[in-house]
């Protein structure tokens, strides 16, 4: 894979920014389905042992830039601390005083979520400032937000612009998953796609039709079909 791997990289001690796609089902103030916070854990797990000081960003749902409890991110510091078995801090900004407070407390190997980027019109406009002031809360970058790394926003584009960035391990594994299957398809090969968003995926539909015997459509989207 020709990204830079968070094991190129001296996270020693350092302040680690790791972008997660904690775009979870939520209900009553419960995660409903935790997987892609399970699948953060082999990234969090290497950095914190590492004795990093990692920030988690993220987006939760599409609250169209104003801060929205709906989209709080804070019953999902709850499920992650019941995983790492450690303190998840909360902060209630991704930006401004709190965050910058609470990332400057962090000591080594503890964790701090973020609170929604998107209650931020900034992150969706990729808005460079706001992209240096997540930046400036770290000194490496890490993205490990496959769910959200087709997005060009200040959290998945603009902050690797102002300090040294990597992938994690969540992202090595699905692009080197989609690199086997893209370029040395077994046959038959057999897609399976689903999701409530089906924009999106017209262009994967697209890319993969020439490669695939059968493609399989379910979830949200099978009633556009
Ligand atoms: C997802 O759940 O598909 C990702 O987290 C991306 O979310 P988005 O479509 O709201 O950008």
């Amino acid at each position: 894979m020709n990204k830079r791997s968070v094991r190129s990289i001296d996270c020693q001690g350092k302040k680690v920014l790791v972008r997660v796609d904690f775009n979870v089902p939520i209900q009553d103030g419960r995660v409903t389905d935790e997987t892609r916070i399970i699948e953060s854990l082999p990234t969090l797990r290497y950095l914190l042992d590492q004795k990093a000081s990692v920030l988690l960003c993220a987006h939760l749902g599409r609250p169209k830039g104003t801060a929205n409890l709906k989209y709080s991110l804070e019953p999902i510091a709850q499920c992650l601390q019941k995983h790492l078995n450690q303190t998840v801090f909360f902060a209630k900004d991704c930006v401004g005083a709190e965050a910058k407070e609470a990332a400057a407390k962090l000591q080594g190997s503890q964790v701090l979520l973020l609170e929604n980027l998107r209650f931020h019109p900034e992150e969706e406009k990729n808005d460079s400032s706001f992209a240096q002031e997540l930046a400036s809360l770290a000194q490496i970058f890490v993205q490990d937000a496959f769910g959200a790394v087709h997005r060009g926003h200040a959290s998945t584009v603009g902050v690797s612009k102002h300090i040294p960035s990597a992938s994690g391990f969540l992202l090595e594994k699905e692009i080197q998953a989609l690199s086997k299957i893209l370029r040395q398809p077994e046959t038959p090969f057999l897609t399976i796609l689903g999701g409530a968003k089906v924009s999106d995926k017209i262009d994967v539909i697209q890319n993969l039709l020439p490669k695939s015997d059968h493609i399989l459509i379910g979830g949200g989207m099978s009633y556009t079909f």
